[in-house]
């Protein structure tokens, strides 16, 4: 199948060309520079030149506390830009990729959300990813929206390297235990978008590392796993204030029975610390 990958060099998009090629895919893997999703002419030019069969859009405005600074600039690449580049496959005939977040939901449930809840953001960032989500099912027929969470890969910045580097540099650190979700590892992921987009199974899904935890209790796994004696203590929410309000319970489950499983979190860091063993310069 011939698959074009937007945003190709995020945390995502890494893994997603990877695990495409692997599977025998002949992949586009394109950059902003490539691909720029809020501009028509570049979403044309691409399209026209890849003739994709899918979609993976990982391009995106990923900065959470930032999008409360900027909600048009949020918007403009996580739902309008999404829309575009669903609609500029969908005229080729191709199904679109979405990847969405927890964020969409406002975490007082207390019991996984499932694919038919109710979304109803708290921030900005939020609000822009559950556009997107409205806006790609309503440009192209073909889309796929996978909704996941609290992602870790070796191509970005994320919570175990900021964990590795604090514990590197002081004997304690500050961890939320108020907030639960589900750790998930962009490597695992990307194997499975890649799978669905194979399928027909249109529609919403929830795509997350099996098991939940609290951010405290992934930071313990973090340290336990790679052997570090740094201490974690436990805050609240309102103790580490943020710009951007977190759902305090955004556990992802399914209700899909076509739903696609990913292994526990912590076997996804366990991989994700040996990896990162193999490729440290
Ligand atoms: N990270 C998480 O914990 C998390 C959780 C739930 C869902 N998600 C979703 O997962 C997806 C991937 O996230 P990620 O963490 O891989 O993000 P990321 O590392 O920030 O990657 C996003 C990529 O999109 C590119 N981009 C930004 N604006 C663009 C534009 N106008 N046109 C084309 N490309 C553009 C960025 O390029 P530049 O570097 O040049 O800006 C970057 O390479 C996103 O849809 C995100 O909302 C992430």
């Amino acid at each position: 199948m011939r698959v074009l990958v937007a945003g190709a060099a995020g945390m995502l998009g890494q893994d997603v060309a990877a695990a495409a090629r692997r599977r025998g895919h002949d992949v586009a893997a394109m950059t902003r520079t490539d691909l720029d999703v809020t501009d028509p002419a570049s979403i044309d030019r691409a399209i026209a030149e890849v003739r994709p069969e899918a979609v993976i859009n990982c391009a995106a405005w990923s900065a959470v506390d930032g999008a409360e600074d900027d909600e048009r600039g949020a918007m403009a690449i996580n739902d309008t830009g999404a829309a575009l580049l669903a609609a500029g496959a969908a005229r080729v005939g191709a199904s679109v990729l979405y990847p969405s977040s927890d964020y969409v939901f406002d975490g007082t449930k207390g019991t996984p959300y499932l694919e038919d809840d109710m979304p109803d953001p708290i921030n900005a960032y939020g609000r822009s990813k559950l556009g997107g989500e409205v806006s790609v099912a309503a440009a192209n027929p073909k889309h796929f929206i996978v909704r996941t969470s609290w992602l870790f890969g070796l191509g970005g910045g994320n919570f175990v390297e900021t964990m590795l580097r604090i514990g590197a540099e002081q004997p304690e650190v500050l961890v939320v235990s108020d907030q639960r979700g589900c750790p998930t590892a962009t490597a695992d992921l990307a194997e499975g978008m890649v799978q669905l987009v194979g399928t027909d199974a249109h529609g919403i899904h929830h795509m997350v590392g099996g098991g939940e935890c609290t951010w405290f209790e992934f930071a313990t796994e973090i340290f336990d796993q790679a052997h570090m004696e740094t201490r974690v203590m436990s805050a609240t929410t309102e103790m580490m204030a943020r710009k951007a309000k977190r759902p305090a319970y955004s556990v992802l489950g399914h209700s899909r029975e076509d739903a696609i499983l990913l292994q526990p979190w912590q076997h996804a860091l366990r991989r994700y610390l040996d990896d990162r063993e193999l490729t440290a310069p």
